[in-house]
Formats: C-alpha cells, sequence, structure tokens
C-alpha cells in the first residue's frame, strides 16, 4: 500500500514561485474540507483499504518540508503498527494534525480546524485525536485546556511514538509527549512520499541560531547532525527503490557537520560528494542554507558535482543592515552580496530564491528601501515574502511590533510586483531554449499537459502525447512561452 499524506500548505505566504510543482503536492485532492459538525451526521461510512476502525488514520500536514518529511516518517511508524490511511475523517479511528507554528495564520488555521473537530469526536467517543509538531509543542500549555476533545499533543521530538501515544490516549484519554532531547530516529526504510521518484532526506534537525522572530529554536530544540554513511546508506537504498532526486533538509542545512567529528570538518559538501556518485541518482537539491554558513567548499561542490543541481534558495530576510542585526541574523549584507557573487562566479547559471521578512519591528521606510534596492540588484529567481508575524515566546515579542498591517500589507505588494517582474524577465531568457525535466505528473491547471522542474527549480509543462506515461522521466523540453511561475513548451520534433 502507497501512503498518501493528506497535505495543506501554508497559503499564508505570498510566492511568486510555488514550493512545489503543480501537479505535485502531497495528497491534494485528498484534502476534506467542511465543518465536522457536519461530518459527525453521516457516521458509519465505509471502510478504506480493510482496517479496522480503530487503526484508520486521517492526516493533515500543514507547514513546511520538514514537516512533510516528519508526516512520513509517522506515517511509516503507524504502518509498522497496523494503521491505514483514510482520506476522509469520518471513516478515522484517528485524526492526525502535523502542524505549524512560524506564523500566527497557520496556528489560527488548525485551532480552527480542531474546533471543528468537537462534534465527531462528541457523536464517536473513541476517536482519538492528535495535534502533533512545532504547533503542538508551541501551545503545549493550553491544547488540552481550549480544546478537552484533543487526546494527543505531541512535539517534533516524539512522534516515533506516534503508536504508544495512540494506545495510551486510548486508555487514559489524554497524553502529552513533548520532549526535545529524545534521540531522534532520522531514516525511514522506504520512500513513502507522494512521488516515487523523489525522496526528502534529513540530514540534521533542529536549530541553533536565534533569530529574534523565529519559533523553531523552541518547537525544534538545537541541531543535531546525521552522520554522513547514515545518509549515504539511506540515499542508496532509496535509489534503489527508484528514486532519482533527493532534495536534502535541514533547517540551516548548509551548518550541517557540526559536532559530528571532533577535530574534523565534516561539512555538506562531504554529503553532496557521496551522494553524487549513486549510480541513478540524477538530481540533489538541499534546503534551506543559511547566508553565515555559505562557505566556498560547498559552493565549490556546487558548481563541481554533476548531479547537485543549480539552484539555491538563501533567505535573506531584509536588504538592511539595522533590521538584520534586529533580527539577530548574524550576517551583513556585505556579506550576503559576496556569497551571491561567489555563487554566480562557481555555479554558472545558478538560479537563487529567498525569503523576506516585511514590517518587522521598527521597519522604516528607509529600512525598507534598502530591500527594494536589494531584490532589484540581485534579481532573484524566486521570492517568498512574509509579512511579520509576532510569535509569543520569542525575544521580538519583547519588541514593539509597531508597523501598522496596512503597511505590511503594502511592503508586501511592492515586493511581490518587483519579484513578478524579474521573474518574468529571467523566465523569458529560457525562451527558444531546451532544458532538462524531471516530469512529476500531469498539470493541474490542464490536464493535457505533463508539469515538471528543470535543474533551477522552474517549473515546466509540455504536451502529454498519447497514452504515455512519463512521470519520473528526464526528457528535454524546448521552451515557448512563459509567465512569473511557469516555462511552457514541447518537445522537440513536436513542435506544432
Ligand atoms: N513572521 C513572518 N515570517 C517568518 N518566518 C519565520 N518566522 C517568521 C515570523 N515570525 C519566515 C522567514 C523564514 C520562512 C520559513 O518563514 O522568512 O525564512
Ligand atoms: Fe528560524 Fe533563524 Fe533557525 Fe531559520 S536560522 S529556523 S529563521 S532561528
Amino acid at each position: 500500500m502507497r501512503w498518501l499524506p493528506v497535505v495543506k500548505t501554508e497559503n499564508g505566504e505570498s510566492s511568486i514561485q510555488e514550493r512545489s510543482s503543480e501537479g505535485s503536492r502531497i495528497g491534494e485532492g485528498l484534502l476534506t474540507e467542511g465543518s465536522c459538525d457536519e461530518l459527525a451526521a453521516s457516521p458509519g461510512s465505509e471502510m478504506i483499504g480493510g482496517a479496522p476502525l480503530d487503526r484508520r488514520v486521517y492526516f493533515e500536514v500543514f507547514g513546511c518540508q520538514m514537516n512533510k518529511l516528519d508526516a512520513e516518517l509517522m506515517l511509516g511508524v503507524l504502518n509498522e503498527d497496523g494503521y491505514e490511511l483514510t482520506d476522509d475523517p469520518r471513516d478515522a479511528g484517528v485524526i492526525l494534525y502535523n502542524t505549524c507554528a512560524i506564523r500566527e495564520q497557520a496556528e489560527n488555521r488548525v485551532f480552527s480546524k480542531l474546533g471543528n473537530l468537537k462534534g465527531l469526536k462528541d457523536a464517536r467517543p473513541d476517536l482519538v485525536i492528535g495535534m502533533l509538531g512545532c504547533g503542538a509543542q508551541n501551545h503545549q500549555h493550553d491544547i488540552f485546556r481550549r480544546y478537552p476533545h484533543v487526546g494527543i499533543v505531541c512535539g517534533p521530538g516524539e512522534f516515533l511514538r506516534l503508536p504508544q501515544l495512540i494506545d495510551q490516549a486510548r486508555e487514559e484519554g489524554q497524553v502529552a509527549a513533548l520532549d526535545l532531547d529524545k534521540p531522534v530516529r532520522f531514516a525511514r526504510t522506504k520512500n513513502l512520499g507522494p512521488r516515487p521518484h523523489h525522496a526528502f532526506v534529513s540530514v540534521m534537525r533542529g536549530c541553533d541560531m536565534a533569530c529574534t522572530y523565529c519559533v523553531v529554536p523552541t518547537t525544534r530544540g538545537g541541531e543535531v547532525s546525521r552522520p554522513v554513511s547514515e545518509i549515504i546508506e539511506e540515499a542508496d537504498a532509496l535509489v534503489a527503490s527508484g528514486v532519482k532526486e533527493i532534495t536534502l533538509l535541514g533547517q540551516t542545512v548548509n551548518s550541517y557537520g557540526k559536532r559530528l567529528a571532533p577535530g574534523r570538518r565534516i561539512g555538506l559538501q562531504h554529503v553532496l560528494c557521496g551522494l553524487n556518485q549513486l549510480d541513478g541518482l540524477e538530481r540533489i537539491h538541499f534546503i534551506t542554507s543559511h547566508p553565515r554558513f555559505m562557505n566556498r567548499e560547498l559552493v565549490e561542490a556546487m558548481g563541481d558535482l554533476d548531479r547537485v543541481c543549480e539552484y539555491l534558495p538563501l533567505p535573506v530576510q531584509s536588504g538592511s543592515d539595522d533590521v538584520l542585526r534586529r533580527m539577530l541574523r548574524s550576517y551583513t549584507m556585505k556579506h550576503y552580496r559576496k556569497v551571491i557573487d561567489d555563487c554566480r562566479q562557481l555555479v554558472p547559471g545558478i538560479a537563487l530564491a529567498t525569503d523576506f521578512i516585511v514590517g518587522f519591528c521598527g521597519e522604516t521606510e528607509a529600512e525598507f528601501a534598502e530591500t527594494v534596492k536589494l531584490l532589484e540588484e540581485v534579481r532573484f529567481n524566486g521570492a517568498y515574502i512574509f509579512k511579520y508575524s509576532e510569535r509569543p515566546g520569542t525575544p521580538a515579542a519583547e519588541f514593539a511590533d509597531d508597523v501598522p498591517e496596512e503597511v505590511k500589507r503594502e511592503r508586501n505588494q511592492v515586493l511581490l510586483e518587483i519579484q513578478r517582474r524579474i521573474s518574468q524577465e529571467l523566465n523569458s531568457e529560457s525562451i527558444g531554449q531546451e532544458t532538462e525535466v524531471l516530469v512529476e505528473g500531469v498539470s493541474k491547471k490542464d490536464k493535457t499537459r505533463w508539469s515538471g522542474r528543470n535543474r533551477k527549480h522552474q517549473i515546466v509543462v509540455f504536451p502529454i502525447q498519447g497514452d504515455e506515461n512519463l512521470v519520473g522521466q528526464l526528457v528535454n523540453v524546448k521552451v515557448r512561452d512563459v509567465t512569473s511561475v511557469v516555462l511552457v513548451g514541447e518537445r522537440p520534433g513536436e513542435e506544432s
């Protein structure tokens, strides 16, 4: 049986570049929306997959790639314990939400969904409802009080105990698991993601940085790197099972290796080098890098290793040194610009992406203008733009959140507009050229087209011919037309 975790990615973000290719988001289309009071009115629905009700799980994932990988690991342990996934909460004995705490909006959405589950729980007292992940860690003290129908609160450090936690919740009513210091098993035995040819592989967990706006160090704890050999072993097994593309994951992925081997400098470049030798692995990505840890060895490895793709997301957050200082980002604009120059020099044709936060505490017009200047100068291929959202318990929650919502919205729009224009211009440079596409599936927006990505992570769509199945294959596509988010083309020889 193939697991299809039901995933809802955050839409609180403004992005002119989708985080994942259209048509490839995990489980999209399986998501059941609507009030669970309504759902409670139609009990006794049919079983899916043959497992008894108490072994059927409805699962939703919110937030980042890390959360999706965690969801895969969770589903793996549940699967080993005889649980099966259902796409309908009415058919589930267990409802789990793997949650995100990074912005208030993401949390509020989960809270509203949790509230809606009360009717279902009243109608079916045996139902176990669990709030998992960063949101659970962040609100550990008030979830049971606000939502007494919730049975499990489990942080990102303990999710591998889920089968036991479900049993415990059934016996005791409520159980909390919030230890962040327990060793976490990283590896999974098989690729449980939705795309058989793509897998995420975790190289580290947690974050040692202390960006003042960010809740992650609290919800995920300090940084722990996995040994290189373990990562290569897992990747090797995934490639043997048909995976062609691997995305390495870490909160600050390029600080990988810290504390691994005292006296020796192990870095992400060693992992990349090992992976580059795996026969059958076509593409390697790594997310998300921190500007402070971008070193020459790593950039050189990107340039030298043929499987490592020419694509680097490098969140800058702001173009103003003063704002960066208040954010405790630990680099300056001078350093950031030098990193960008090195990347462009050593990795020809590299596509760069970034994240910005607008309206951070005290951000003046002049400071915002420096961000605009950076955006115009660097010409990123893609950017995610977020309005600052105060997170209780973070250092910045002590500062005044004094940029009015209206101004945050305007600044968000200004950056979006500029980025849209730049992305369109950069994408236009591909017109008339051939690009190698790893096909991910049928385009969601146009069922007559395949959709995939090229090595620069640009979405490429092209016509489906007959009953061919190209999913997971590498094909060349000649680009005919572009928008700010997608390249449209056809295979050479099939031009109309
Ligand atoms: N408010 C707004 N955006 C945030 N991010 C992290 N914390 C916050 C916050 N409190 C953004 C950063 C980060 C991305 C994953 O989320 O830009 O790079
Ligand atoms: Fe949060 Fe900063 Fe760590 Fe990124 S580097 S996860 S923004 S604390």
